[in-house]
């Protein structure tokens, strides 16, 4: 690819994110890195896209799981008695309809006993603000650790929304695993939730003016789903509304 049609990522350097937000956690795993560059290609169809999106989840899910505690289990081995260890705290696994389904499945596999709680929201693509339409959560939490999966933190309006569900219901602990964030989205959660642990596989370089991450993906639930609706749903046709919504994000993240 020639160098000039290589988007640039200089623009938030990951230090000073990663100073500014000690709850951020971006991988440094290769295999993230290569399986996340197949992901971003525009040519990748829906199926190969699914496939992806698990085993990606998959390599995240694990990177944000380091630090659950575990509590002490015995165990015979065919040759003795050992003390084994087992997870201490109940998970839930809490997708954000429709693009976090697809990363269901892998954190099942890596904790098959974990629930799963499914908050419906779409982003309101001229206000980008979050829009609930669906919300299965029991009168009081049942997990003391819970996942937000979504792959792509944007404006980062669905994710503080989500916290803000899961907080009122009685979350202890929440962590956002992400495949993409923009640095407005980080900045947006972080400061609405600095407790929450943010996973991604990359930060890119910033919003354009629809609110789509650039390099980013495109639409992580039409590519995974298939369902791209023509030219009104690309993600490079900006409002005048929506353009300064996004400048006020992105003053907001360069002061101070
Ligand atoms: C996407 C994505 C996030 C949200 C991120 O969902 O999966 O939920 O946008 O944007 P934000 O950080 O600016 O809130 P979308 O609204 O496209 O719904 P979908 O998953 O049903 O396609
Ligand atoms: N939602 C997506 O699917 N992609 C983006 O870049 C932003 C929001």
């Amino acid at each position: 690819m020639a160098a000039r049609t290589l988007a640039r990522l200089e623009c938030w350097p990951m230090a000073h994110l990663e100073q500014r937000y000690p709850n951020l956690h971006v991988s440094s795993h290769p295999l993230v890195a290569h399986k996340l560059t197949l992901l971003r290609d525009k040519g990748t169809a829906p199926k190969q896209f699914r496939e992806l999106v698990r085993e990606l989840s998959w390599l995240i899910g694990y990177e944000a799981m380091a630090d659950l505690t575990t509590r002490p289990m015995g165990v015979e081995t065919p040759l003795e008695v050992m003390e084994g260890a087992e997870l201490e705290p109940r998970v839930g696994l809490v997708p954000v309809l429709r693009a976090g389904l697809g990363m269901v499945d892998a954190m099942l596999e890596l904790m098959p006993t974990s629930q799963v709680w499914h908050i419906g929201l779409y982003r309101d693509e001229r206000t980008l603000k979050p829009v609930e339409y669906y919300n299965k959560l029991p009168d009081a939490a049942t997990v003391q650790v819970c996942l937000i999966l979504d792959p792509m933190l944007a404006t980062g309006g669905s994710s503080a929304a989500t916290v803000d569900i899961l907080k009122a219901w009685g979350a202890a602990r929440i962590k956002q695993v992400s495949l993409i964030a923009a640095p407005e989205g980080i900045a947006t959660l972080s400061e609405a939730h600095p407790d929450v642990d943010i996973h991604v596989c990359a930060v890119d370089r910033a919003l354009n003016d629809r609110g789509y991450i650039e390099p980013g993906l495109g639409d992580a639930g039409d590519r995974q789903f298939g369902t791209f609706a023509g030219p009104a749903s690309e993600p490079g046709h900006p409002s005048d509304e929506t353009a300064e919504i996004v400048r006020r994000l992105q003053r907001t993240l360069a002061v101070d």
